[in-house]
């Protein structure tokens, strides 16, 4: 039984391992390798966040090599040829092993299922492609077609106004506890993907589950 029209998944730290690109090339970044991934993604968010506020939108993927930038010099710095290869990991991201499985599992039992990402057309294509992904999304809806980032309600309607689906009859999945917020705000069905045994926040907007993982998301569960 198929309790939703459509399964929306966000892409980077849910579908995607963010911090899989500097573990590829520890070795040419040095013992700072994790402080520099941690505030590279700390910075992407933030430059997301500050630029849909003042209006000011550019591409993720601007915004994720400004980032790295930021970070490499925070972290000592880093050679040209390090931030050329981690750039191109980041388009090649590792898929957490429970990814596949579980799209597939939602395929078969006929959900529509689609990515909802910060990230570029460019860059969620690539991203698919690399995990071997593309038989389990039906579709990429990216922010640029918006000109905005999440949590602008604009996002999350970027679905209904290509499948048509009311809020309610979509299902949101996202490890990014603030992206939960802006869907249950936007009024999505929203399942708080818990990876990193986060505490709770947002507590007036509240997922109406939250799993530790994708395995445990199972078609008709409410
Ligand atoms: C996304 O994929 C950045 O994780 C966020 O939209």
């Amino acid at each position: 039984m198929k309790a939703f029209s459509a399964y929306v998944f966000d892409a980077y730290g849910t579908l995607f391992d963010v911090h899989s690109a500097t573990a590829r090339h520890r070795d040419e970044i040095g013992p700072m390798a994790d402080h520099l991934s941690e505030l590279w993604r700390t910075k992407q968010l933030e430059y997301t966040w500050t630029r849909t506020l003042m209006g000011a939108h550019r591409s993720f993927r601007d915004l994720t090599a400004e980032a790295l930038d930021f970070a490499a010099a925070r972290c000592g710095g880093i050679t040209t040829e390090a931030r050329t290869k981690l750039l191109a990991a980041y388009d090649t991201l590792d898929a957490y092993p429970d990814v596949k499985p579980t799209l597939t599992k939602l395929k078969a039992a006929g959900a529509r299922v689609a990515i909802l990402s910060n990230g570029t057309p460019g860059m969620l294509e690539q991203a698919i492609v690399s995990a071997g992904l593309e038989q389990t999304i039906d579709a990429c809806f990216s922010v640029e077609e918006v000109g905005a980032f999440k949590t602008a309600p604009a996002v999350y309607n970027l679905v209904g106004r290509r499948w048509g689906f009311s809020p309610s009859e979509v299902s949101f999945q996202s490890s990014n506890r603030w992206d939960i917020a802006g869907a249950v705000k936007f009024g999505f069905r929203s399942v708080w993907i818990n990876r990193t045994r986060q505490p709770d926040e947002y507590s007036d907007l509240a997922p109406e589950l939250t799993l530790y993982g994708l395995a445990e998301l199972v078609v008709g569960q409410s």
